[in-house]
């Protein structure tokens, strides 16, 4: 049994357990999630430091450590977007929502809040599905000519479709979210380099680097004009553009590097964990048959041919339990971490001001301690029938506490309305075995790009 969290009263143990370096670096060469999920397990759920050399962070997988780190005490386990470890983010998004913290994180949270409350949401279903039934649309001429899409592409195209109308206006037109997509993505694996050797000064150049600032200019060459554009003209809408424009509640009127970082933030993860969620839905449909008849068999009978509108949503159960199931395996935020600012005494661990905290939903969703068979996709775990869970904290894919995901309410329904229009209109075949084996990135996606054929559902015409 770990020791609970209380702070800097609580007695101390005497060392805290540690990984020595010979055993951590090598298994987490080989195998990082599979060796954190090891760490975590074989530490009983008591906090475990991890000796990488000079990097020593402490990994917390029990959830009541873990609602302690995120919630009771988030004003001492901060998000340091001024840490070594954040700093090539900083560099495309600036002090954005995504990575300040303070007064420059809560101008911008209280700016968006509004457009991202369960009400909202609702009212956007069905634009969203209409967006959403569009962009499906393309598939029926490579179904007729049985040509295989590549899921990551053509969910991107889907997505980024749904995610501009809704909550960018169109301000950003499709082929221009395509180029940012594209650009966040050479971002992310140009910035792999900085962020082994975080110590390295800047004028020192690394490999990456180049790509890294032209995938910047591009973003920048998009947004920024369409950024004073809307600062001409900020009128009243209620897309996230024209929000970030306008003087904040508290009074505040940004400049335009506030603003471009809030928007580059927001397209970012408004895009990109939805995208890595749902790229596990073929992979998942293709193993677990099961779990897809029933999924097929209630799309069937709740959706028909007809386009997904809201009412059909709450009908959609096993839906919503397949998804939940979905982000207990693979979260797409797999990792959030954070820095201590006062010393502290964390489950009878020593924390001392600065030192790293690593708290992972895949790690802790993972556990044996929390989860029976946790290996095994099985969306009953879910179903409203069940006992709730022992604590709250070892499941949260969306984070926890003031950080809380914003987008969690937008992205159920999204997903839903995805996923639930796809398999109205059609069964998948992959041109390969699918593979489970994830991806590291900023989100957790699959690493096999799946490649599948399309046939279109047959329905017997109305007479
Ligand atoms: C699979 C889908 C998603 C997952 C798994 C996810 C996960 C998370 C997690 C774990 C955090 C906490 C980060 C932290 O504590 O440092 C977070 C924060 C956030 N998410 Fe999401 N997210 C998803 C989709 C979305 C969408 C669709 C949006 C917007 C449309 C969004 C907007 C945000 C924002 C703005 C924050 C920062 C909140 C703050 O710091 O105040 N997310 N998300």
């Amino acid at each position: 049994m770990p020791s609970l969290p209380d702070g800097q009263d609580a007695p101390l143990s005497a060392d805290p357990r540690t990984i020595p370096l010979r055993r951590a670096l090598p298994a987490l060469i080989r195998d990082p999630l599979g060796a954190l999920v090891g760490f975590a397990e074989e530490s009983g759920g008591d906090v475990v430091r991890l000796n990488l050399g000079t990097f020593r962070p402490f990994l917390v997988s029990h959830p009541e450590h873990l609602q302690y780190v995120l919630r009771d005490r988030a004003d001492n386990y901060v998000r340091d977007g001024r840490g070594l470890l954040w700093r090539p983010v900083r560099r495309v998004v600036g002090e954005a929502i995504l990575v300040a913290e303070g007064e420059v994180w809560e101008s911008s949270r209280d700016a968006l809040q509004p457009l991202f409350t369960a009400k909202r949401a609702e009212m956007l279903v069905d634009r969203m599905a209409e967006a959403i039934s569009e962009a499906v649309d393309e598939w029926d001429e490579p179904a007729r000519q049985g040509r295989p899409i590549d899921t990551a592409d053509e969910l991107t195209r889907i997505v980024l479709r749904a995610t501009m109308r809704v909550l960018f206006a169109d301000r950003i037109s499709v082929p221009d979210a395509q180029r940012i997509s594209a650009a966040l993505d050479t971002v992310t694996t140009s910035m792999l380099p900085r962020l082994l050797v975080p110590f390295v000064p800047y004028s020192v150049p690394v490999p990456g680097d180049r790509a890294f600032r032209a995938a910047v200019r591009t973003i920048d060459d998009v947004v920024l004009p369409i950024i004073r554009e809307a600062r001409a003209r900020p009128g009243d809408g209620d897309d996230i553009i024209s929000t970030l424009c306008r003087p904040r509640p508290d009074g505040r009127k940004p400049d335009e590097y506030q603003i471009r970082g809030d928007v580059v933030a927001m397209f970012s993860t408004a895009t990109e964990t939805t995208i890595a969620l749902l790229s596990w839905l073929w992979p998942v449909l293709e193993t677990q048959p099961e779990v897809a008849a029933r999924l097929y068999a209630e799309v069937d009978r709740v959706v028909g041919g007809d386009r997904v509108r809201r009412e059909h949503l709450g009908e959609l159960r096993y839906g919503r339990m397949v998804l939940d199931e979905m982000l207990r395996l693979y979260p797409a935020g797999w990792m959030i971490p954070r820095t201590a600012v006062a010393d502290d005494v964390l489950g009878g661990v020593r924390i001392k001001a600065g030192a790293t905290v690593l708290v992972s939903p895949y790690v802790t969703q993972r556990m044996p301690m929390f989860w029976d068979d946790p290996d095994r996709f099985d969306p009953e775990r879910f179903s409203p029938e069940k006992p709730r869970r022992r604590y709250r904290y070892s499941y949260f894919p969306f984070g926890g506490g003031p950080h809380q995901c914003l987008g969690q309410y937008l992205f159920l329904l999204e997903a839903q309305i995805i996923v639930s229009t796809l398999l109205s209109r059609f069964r998948f075949r992959p041109t390969e075995p699918a593979d489970l084996t994830p991806r590291m990135g900023a989100s957790l996606s699959p690493r096999q790009r799946l490649r599948v054929t399309l046939s279109p559902v047959q329905r017997p015409v109305a007479p």
